[in-house]
């Protein structure tokens, strides 16, 4: 599978792009607004904040109220991004799909947005997209990544529609298939829901993660190398303070249902975000243990 994950996501991308051809699915794009996100420096629309709170009825705080994180500190100025990385709606971030928690065929995030063209690889309607908050997020952790010198890092492919994701499984299932003629289809499509989600079980479809790496150009390399970057570590340990994590750890397979994806990174808000990465737990098992208290 090692190749698959890559050339599938390539074939996708440059195949139809490049060729020109009219492809049999249509591009992420179609009720997309466009609106591109701004870069840094810029100026943001800063997304909906919370009521102001009024004054508490009783004296005593209630105990259950957690401390305030503190806002990491950044290289870069990142003051801009604040309300991004940690939105307001703490818990509006924490959604949950994978193979026993579908999303419908038909949902589409409202507020998709282009993701600034110097942290996507693919250009014109196959530029990576995500929601509007997460996209903020991604621009601020890939503007920190950069002022602390690793500048190659850049999403692939992040929002996917039902059709695009039902392409690539397919796809992915047409080629193992071919690389071993003796499997029967459910042979092979066992081998595939190792590492990639059966159409309308991706959390893709959310537009709350993405794909991103610096492997992208490597025909030399597989995805799986991007693990053995400095890039790579320095998201694995600093992502949460964007509001991202690692989605796919290493050792929660069996909890995940995938492989160790050391490129899929998703965005929950950096106070789950943070505690999820103190805890070692991934989002099944954090999301139980909070549903639990
Ligand atoms: N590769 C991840 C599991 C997906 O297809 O959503
Ligand atoms: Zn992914």
């Amino acid at each position: 599978m090692k190749s698959s994950l890559k050339t599938a996501a390539a074939l996708l991308a440059l195949l139809l792009l490049l060729s020109g051809c009219a492809a049999n699915i249509p591009a992420d794009t179609t009720d997309a607004p466009v609106i591109v996100p701004p870069g840094p420096g810029e100026t943001l629309p800063v997304p909906e904040t919370a009521a102001p709170e009024t004054e508490p009825a009783a004296t005593e705080p209630p105990e259950t109220e957690p401390p305030a994180d503190e806002i990491p500190t950044f290289k870069a100025d990142l003051s801009a991004y604040e309300a991004y990385m940690a939105p307001a709606d703490r818990d509006g971030y924490l959604l949950l799909v994978n193979k026993t928690h579908p999303i419908a065929a038909d949902s589409v995030p409202a507020d998709l947005v282009y993701l600034p063209q110097e942290y996507a690889v693919y250009t014109g309607e196959w530029r990576a997209q995500m929601t509007s908050v997460a996209a903020g997020a991604y621009t601020a952790m890939l503007t920190e990544l950069c002022a602390n010198g690793y500048t190659d890092v850049k999403s692939t492919l992040a929002y996917r529609s039902y059709a695009t994701q039902s392409y690539l499984y397919h796809n992915y299932i047409a080629e193992e298939m071919a690389k071993n003629p003796a499997l029967t289809k459910e042979e092979a499509r066992a081998i595939v829901e190792t590492y990639s989600a059966p159409p309308g079980t991706s959390e893709h479809q959310t537009g709350l993660c993405t794909d991103m790496h610096n492997v992208y150009n490597r025909p030399d390399l597989e995805l799986e190398d991007f693990e053995k970057t400095d890039a790579y570590l320095w998201l694995r340990d600093n992502c949460w303070k964007f509001g991202f994590i690692l989605r796919f750890p290493r050792g929660k397979e069996a909890i995940t249902g995938y492989q160790f994806e050391c490129w899929h990174f998703r965005f929950v808000g950096r106070y789950h975000a943070k505690r999820i990465y103190d805890s070692g737990l991934c989002l099944e098992e954090y999301l139980e243990q909070l549903n639990k208290n």
